[in-house]
């Protein structure tokens, strides 16, 4: 068995180096699911329960209370550029709200987005696209691992041989260069479902955490984005990218009311990979389109 395993590893090594991707910068990664998926909500969400006096006018995870609570930006298109922001915003918005639910006293080691390229039904996400909804509804049924067991390597490789993919989440090599899958810790989440608009957008961040959002990315202003408050007065009708969306505030010279996000387009983007967007105006479609939240199980 442990040697299946042992060959199972090297011949998805194999398959990974002569797979060619066609993701580029220019596709779309976030798609539209064939059908609306049922959200699992348990307790009653805070944009419910909520009094709105209570939210604040500015509210950034990057620093409440004098605390970071985030995780870090990552990149989609390195090693090997891959449509898959939906898995990165979503398992980046689930990391920080574990350093939330620690309040951020116990090491939080980021979340894998390549379990779900690995391991989840094509038709939540891929390597060409897929949907931060999906990506929780998978995590609530498999649960999911850390970097440190499966790295990103921004393929699909959704076929580990023979070995069930609850199996293949976690894997290490010995000093000797043999590795095998293992088991690590596996993480779930107890509730999903969706906010729209940036009422419950602003609860939802402010109560429980970072949401996953969905934006259109393919316009100049997102694109060349290098700093300050990303503008664009057209009203888009659709979404092509994923984001990590963990605050908002308001612009002091302007008085343009903003989002803030985290990209996965490296540090190289915008403000060291984060970026502010108008808020309240439907910029990039962010607002008329639904985000994900996830609440992790701790
Ligand atoms: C920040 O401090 C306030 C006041 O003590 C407290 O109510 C709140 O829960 C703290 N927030 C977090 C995320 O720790
Ligand atoms: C994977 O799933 C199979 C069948 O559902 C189960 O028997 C097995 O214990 C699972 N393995 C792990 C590592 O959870
Ligand atoms: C979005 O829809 C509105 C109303 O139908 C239309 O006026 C506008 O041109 C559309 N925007 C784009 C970018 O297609």
């Amino acid at each position: 068995m442990a040697a299946a395993k042992v060959l199972a590893v090297f011949v998805t090594l194999m398959v990974i180096f002569c797979e060619v991707s066609f993701s580029t910068k220019d596709g779309s990664c976030y798609k539209e699911l064939k059908e609306p998926l049922p959200n699992h909500i348990v307790t009653k969400p805070p944009h419910q329960k909520l009094n709105p006096s209570v939210i604040p006018d500015s509210f950034d995870w990057r620093d409440v209370n004098n605390t970071y609570f985030v995780s870090p930006v990552t990149n989609q298109f390195l090693p090997s550029p891959c449509g898959c922001c939906w898995a990165h915003a979503a398992v980046g918005a689930l990391t920080d709200r574990m350093m939330i639910a620690t309040q951020a006293k116990r090491s939080i080691v980021p979340l894998s987005p390549q379990v779900l390229l690995d391991c989840a039904d094509p038709d939540l996400g891929s390597c060409h696209g897929g949907s931060a909804l999906g990506a929780y509804k998978f995590i609530f049924k498999n649960g999911i691992t850390d970097i440190t067991c499966s790295p990103f390597m921004g393929v699909d490789s959704f076929y580990w041989a023979e070995v069930p993919c609850n199996e293949t989440m976690c894997r290490t090599c010995d000093r000797f260069g043999k590795c095998s899958f293992i088991k690590g810790p596996t993480y779930f989440i107890s509730e999903y479902g969706t906010v729209t608009g940036e009422d419950q957008m602003k609860a939802e961040v402010f109560a429980r955490g970072p949401i996953a959002c969905s934006v259109y990315a393919h316009s100049a202003a997102f694109e060349e984005y290098t700093g300050g408050v990303i503008h664009d007065p057209v009203q888009y009708n659709s979404t092509t990218h994923v984001v990590a969306v963990t605050g908002w505030g308001t612009d002091e010279k302007t008085g343009m009311k903003y989002w803030i996000g985290r990209n996965s387009f490296g540090t190289a983007w915008g403000e060291d990979g984060w970026f502010k967007l108008q808020r309240g105006v439907n910029a990039l479609d962010i607002e008329k389109h639904t985000c994900a939240w996830a609440v992790p199980k701790m």
